[in-house]
């Protein structure tokens, strides 16, 4: 299965993201986790990014298109991947479309999960991530069992540094701006499916897994 998951800051990409994968076995490419990476661990990449990301601006195309590339090419990817948060302009898809050629591969389907503005406000200001595993959280709507504490490995959840209000409301007008377009890229494309990401979790992936013909 080769897919993209589309959808504005806190549409519940990575989560659902997070679900496909165990279910179709296919790894899951966020160029967001990607690049928080190359931060934590001080690359040159990442020492570039971080200022970008902090402000909620786009990293520049060529640094992602690059990342990307490199990632399709892995063995894992060779029976599909889901894609979260890439591509976000224009010419990250017609950079992201170039390199399936090459590979011969074709997308399966694009999920763009849509959701209201203030929801998504008050989805990002209640992310918690955990600092050990990575696992996501949202202290109303997906609470761990103890306050701060992961339920899988007990690791201290914490607050994503561009999860501030300010941050989030440029990372807003961003989306609108350069990647709202390809909600229509890909409708041209023919490969478009729109869900309603304003549903609760579990019926946001009953949804998915229905446009994908598979079952849960
Ligand atoms: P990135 O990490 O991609 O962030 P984003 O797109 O802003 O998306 P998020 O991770 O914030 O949201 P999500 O949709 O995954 O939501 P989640 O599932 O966590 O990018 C960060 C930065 O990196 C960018 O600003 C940019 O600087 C850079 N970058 C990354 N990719 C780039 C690219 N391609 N080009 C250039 N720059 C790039 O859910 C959010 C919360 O809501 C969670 O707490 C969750 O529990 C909760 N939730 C989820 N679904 C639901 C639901 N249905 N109901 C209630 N709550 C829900
Ligand atoms: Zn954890």
């Amino acid at each position: 299965m080769k897919l993209i998951l589309l959808g504005p800051p806190g549409a519940g990409k990575g989560t659902q993201a997070k679900t496909l994968v165990e279910r179709l076995s296919v790894p899951q490419i966020s160029t967001g986790d990607i690049l928080r990476a190359a931060v934590k661990e001080g690359t040159p990449m990442g020492v570039k990014a971080k200022g970008f990301m902090d402000a909620g601006d786009l990293v520049p195309d060529e640094v992602v298109v690059g990342i990307v590339e490199e990632r399709l090419q892995k063995e894992d990817c060779a029976s599909g991947f889901i894609l979260d948060g890439f591509p976000r302009t224009v010419p990250q898809a017609d950079a992201l479309s170039a390199t399936l050629t090459t590979l011969g591969k074709e997308l399966d389907s694009v999920i763009s999960l849509e959701v209201d503005t203030e929801a998504l406000v008050m989805r990002l200001a209640g992310r918690r991530t955990c600092k050990a595993c990575g696992a996501g959280y949202h202290i109303e709507f997906e609470p761990p069992q103890k306050d701060g504490v992961c339920d899988k490995c007990g690791g201290e959840l914490i607050q994503r540094d561009d999860d501030k209000e300010e941050t989030i409301r440029n990372r807003m007008a961003v989306y609108l701006e350069q990647t709202l377009p390809l909600v229509d890229y890909y409708e041209k494309a023919g490969v478009l499916a729109q869900v309603d990401g304003m549903l609760p979790i579990d019926e946001v992936r009953a949804a998915i897994f229905e446009i994908l013909q598979v079952s849960e």
